[in-house]
């Protein structure tokens, strides 16, 4: 029997104060003799003086670990063959009790809804045991998963328990990578790849199993996906239909699935003392650093785990533990530094799995993937900031932000859980236990309501779904933003007035991009600069990890990337410029490296710049290339993004054209100091201030002429006349008449 920790810290009595034990890490070693501090080094110093006081709020003593199990069964382990240590391995996890138990129910029912704790082996075991039972000769067994990097990581952990190579028996599908073959029977995708499977056969013919696995997550694709699964549910009775969550509000499931039945998988779990701070942090990050070396100095063996809000914030903290463990001599255990998140190099993921060496701790700096998605053996601590980056939608302006925000409570107990796997464990959160039960929020808005929904509408609709208000959604997305999104649409020509799909809108849904980024696409056969296009969607598909900046070459990494902007061509060219270089040198190495370039971010550029050309030739546009013609390119560009335009005010800053919320050029945009007059931005991200990033210069009359339909004249007049370039008022005039 094993205790629920969740239930213990709902019952957890806040009110008495005085029976909280203080609990200072830290102090007991930290306190070397009658030392001078000064005498210690800097990094000591720092642990000195850096101490963040927790209050445990409540000891659970629960059952006791065995150690001695333990030790003798990973003596046993030892003594075999790799192969049956992994499957003596998946016969100790806790689903593996209830394997004929689980089967039974699959071949009873139809839908089955699957709940069990993170770690007992939903998304490794379940689609073996199915396969074991027979379930692959008539289909592929079909598991999905909200992140990517989970999705490869799974399969990459069955291939190897079923001693086949990735990519044959056991494959996965993220978007612009499919990692599967002819073989593949076991297939891991994310949620958005199974939902574009539908495009292509609507009533998946190719499996006989589908798992949605992770459901918990709510991410807008599994909802959707809840939706389209149902409805084939009902004219295909051989699909078998799982929905696997690690959370225990699992009647919501259930109620959707018309009353599928629940399978409990009892979890495993050791009892988790739940630290707070006495007082709010001012810098999380800090603290959260602060707190990992404490545990480092201070506590038994056991490795640590922190949740970050995103890849930038896991470098910087790498770099930080790295200099200050850096001095700590070899009074000190060693420390090993393993990042987590979305974008993480394939190569670089397995660390974050390999057993931490005999008297080395590991510290596993983690986004929220390390929440229920991903489990890794051997954490004892967890340090919880208590945030999580996470998209926003404002329906009224169409704008969308990733914001970091606070987590839900919910989130909070499945953090803390992640140190009670495998024993007893310690969660700090760098939160009060006032914040945490006055200010969170109990669980996490599903994405579906804070999300922009034009790709999710445009997929529906191209699969013949047009009634939006009566889709069968588990919690409808707000009225407000099915609107925006049909408006969005219909303004990029996809929709037309009746709201069905056009031809340039059946020719977008075949692109796995955001439809202004398929717009821009589709209309390059106009402009004659397919080629050129893909190119730019592609390096725009990487995000901002093109270009780096060594801390010692940042002035020569500055020069470097400001060659590519000769001419104050605009970002988006630029990028172009950067690749076509690339391409001239035949993809050199050394070339990316004297340009300050990250080399594989050029080659998964390449890569998805390829499935794009093939998927220009699926919808028949011929590949030409434009680049004596920038203007045709910008005017492809702006096709796709007039919606962000943006014109300069006299105060330095920019207004966009349509909502006229004020925007700044992102410093690192080549036109940062440029400023020209009118604009349009790939994105808009939200630091200090709502910056624009990714900019090309556009000519006003380019708009009435791309979209007549969106601006008006009075939208892109010029009304401050002094400075005005080129006399570009005149042009519009003319244009006005033509339309
Ligand atoms: O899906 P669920 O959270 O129930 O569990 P799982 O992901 O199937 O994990 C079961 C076991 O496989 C855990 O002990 C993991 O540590 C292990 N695993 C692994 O070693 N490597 C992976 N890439 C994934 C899981
Ligand atoms: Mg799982």
């Amino acid at each position: 029997r094993y205790r629920d920790t969740h239930a213990e810290e709902k019952m957890n009595p806040f009110a008495e104060q005085e029976a909280w034990e203080e609990h200072q890490i830290g102090k007991a070693t930290l306190n070397y003799g009658s030392k001078n501090k000064k005498q210690a080094s800097d990094d000591y110093q720092f642990v000195f003086e850096d101490q963040i006081d927790f209050i445990k709020a409540s000891v659970m003593d629960g059952d006791k670990f065995d150690y001695d199990e333990m030790a003798d069964s990973i003596e046993k382990s030892k003594a075999k063959s790799e192969s049956e240590a992994l499957q003596a391995e998946r016969k100790k996890l806790p689903i593996y009790t209830y394997r004929d138990e689980l089967l039974q129910a699959v071949q009873d029912h139809q839908v089955l809804v699957i709940v069990g704790e993170t770690g007992s082996g939903k998304t490794t075991q379940i689609p073996q045991y199915l396969h074991e039972a027979g379930y692959t000769k008539h289909g592929m067994i079909a598991c999905t998963q909200p992140r990517r990097v989970a999705a490869m990581s799974v399969a990459a952990r069955v291939a190897h328990e079923l001693g086949v190579k990735l990519g044959h028996e056991v494959g996965y599908s993220i978007r612009f990578e499919d990692c599967t073959s002819d073989k593949t029977i076991l297939k891991y995708m994310t949620d958005g790849m199974l939902l574009r499977e539908f495009l292509g056969e609507p009533d998946l013919a190719s499996y006989s199993v589908v798992m949605v696995d992770e459901a918990h997550e709510r991410t807008l694709s599994t909802d959707i996906l809840f939706a389209l699964v149902k409805d084939i549910s009902r004219f295909r009775p051989d699909l078998k239909l799982l929905i696997s969550s690690a959370t225990l509000d699992a009647e919501k499931f259930s109620d959707y699935f018309d009353s599928a039945p629940i399978f409990k998988i009892p979890g495993r779990r050791y009892p988790v003392e739940i630290h707070f701070t006495k007082a709010p942090e001012a810098d999380y990050l800090d603290a959260a650093i602060v707190t990992a070396l404490q545990i480092h100095v201070t506590q038994p063996p056991g490795d640590i785990l922190i949740f970050l809000t995103g890849q930038e914030e896991i470098e910087t903290a790498e770099e930080i533990l790295k200099h200050r463990t850096r001095g700590l001599g070899t009074k000190i255990a060693e420390l090993i530094i393993c990042p987590i998140y979305a974008n993480l190099p394939t190569e670089l993921q397995a660390k974050i799995f390999e057993p931490t060496p005999e008297g080395a701790r590991k510290v596993v700096l983690a986004t929220n993937i390390a929440e229920t998605s991903l489990t890794i053996d051997g954490i004892k601590y967890v340090i919880d900031p208590g945030f999580v980056k996470m998209k926003s939608y404002n329906p009224k302006t169409g704008m969308e932000s990733l914001l970091v925000s606070p987590i839900s409570k919910a989130s909070a107990m499945q953090r803390a859980g992640r140190s009670g796997r495998t024993g007893p464990g310690k969660c700090f959160r760098l939160y009060t236990a006032y914040n945490y039960q006055n200010d969170l929020d109990d669980n996490t808005v599903p994405e579906i309501q804070r999300t922009n929904l034009t790709n999710v509408v445009l997929t529906l609709k191209s699969l013949g779904i047009h009634d939006l208000l009566h889709f069968e959604f588990m919690d409808p997305p707000p009225a407000e933003a099915l609107l925006k999104a049909l408006e969005l649409l219909f303004a990029l020509s996809a929709l037309n007035k009746l709201g069905e799909l056009t031809k340039v809108g059946r020719r977008m849904a075949e692109f796995p991009l955001d439809p202004m980024l398929s717009k821009m696409i589709v209309v390059s056969e106009k402009y004659k600069c397919s080629e050129d296009i893909i190119s730019i969607a592609a390096m725009l598909s990487i995000g901002n990890s093109i270009f780096y900046r060594p801390k010692d070459k940042q002035v020569h990494a500055d020069n470097a990337r400001l060659n590519f902007h000769t001419g104050n061509v605009g970002d988006h060219i630029a990028l172009l410029k950067v690749y076509n270089s690339w391409k001239e040198t035949n993809y050199s190495t050394q070339w990316c490296y004297e340009n300050y370039i990250q080399v594989r971010s050029m080659k998964r550029a390449r890569d998805i710049r390829d499935q794009l050309a093939g998927l220009l030739e699926r919808v028949e546009i011929e590949l030409t290339t434009n680049t004596n013609d920038l203007d045709a390119i910008k005017k492809s560009i702006t096709s796709g993004f007039f919606p962000h335009s943006a014109k300069l005010q006299k105060s330095g800053a920019y207004r966009t054209l349509k909502h006229a919320q004020t925007v700044h050029i992102h410093p690192s945009s080549g036109l940062a100091q440029i400023l020209p007059r009118w604009v349009v931005y790939h994105e808009l991200v939200l630091t200090t201030k709502e910056y624009m990033r990714q900019i090309t210069e556009l000519k006003p009359e380019w708009l009435l002429e791309i979209a007549p339909h969106y601006y008006q004249q009075k939208d892109v007049e010029d009304t401050s006349s002094k400075k005005m370039p080129r006399g570009e008022g005149r042009a519009v005039q003319h244009r006005s008449t033509d339309n």
